[in-house]
């Protein structure tokens, strides 16, 4: 079976993509799914290309047991003829995106359309703020993950094991 290939996108690929990226795939590897899922990464800005993660994303996905690391890179628009799905944070990310490719093969779709308690809205971009708007990016990314994760599982007929 081909592996269903995830892009997180945001600005930078510091704080909200990689704990995205970190987040999604603990749900994948507890569902048994990580040799059907691949999961990635990246920003649709350039300014942190080769960093490591913001050390606030870090320290809150530690503070929930879950692996982090990830170096940052630009999208492509190679990523949105190569990957399945690609998620954007924001609108910003949505369109940036979109002025990439106007006809990518990746299905485009916004990390909280699938988060049940704030349909559609933006994950904040929490580069600026302090460290609860850390906790708070880390809530939304872990409610859509769940979402999210069913979805494919429904929409590609993915196994559990
Ligand atoms: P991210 O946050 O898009 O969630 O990684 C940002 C990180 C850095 C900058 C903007 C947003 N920046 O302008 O440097």
């Amino acid at each position: 079976m081909t592996k269903l290939k995830i892009l997180f996108v945001c600005l930078g690929n510091i704080c909200r993509s990689p704990l995205a990226e970190a987040v999604f795939s603990e749900k994948v590897r507890k569902a048994g799914l990580a040799e059907e899922i691949t999961i990635d990464s990246c920003g649709t800005g350039g300014y942190h290309i080769g960093h490591q993660p913001d050390p606030r994303s870090i320290a809150v996905a530690t503070a929930h047991r879950i692996p982090i690391g990830h170096e940052a890179r630009q999208l492509r628009k190679s990523d949105l003829r190569s990957f399945n799905y690609v998620v954007g944070m924001d609108d910003q990310n949505i369109r940036d995106i979109l002025a990439l490719d106007r006809a990518p093969t990746a299905e485009v779709v916004k990390m909280r359309q699938f988060d049940r308690l704030g349909p559609n809205l933006d994950v904040p971009d929490p580069y600026y703020g302090g460290d609860e708007g850390f906790e708070q990016v880390y809530q939304m990314l872990d409610r859509s993950s769940d979402v999210f994760l069913s979805y494919l599982i429904e929409t590609h007929g993915l196994d559990r094991p």
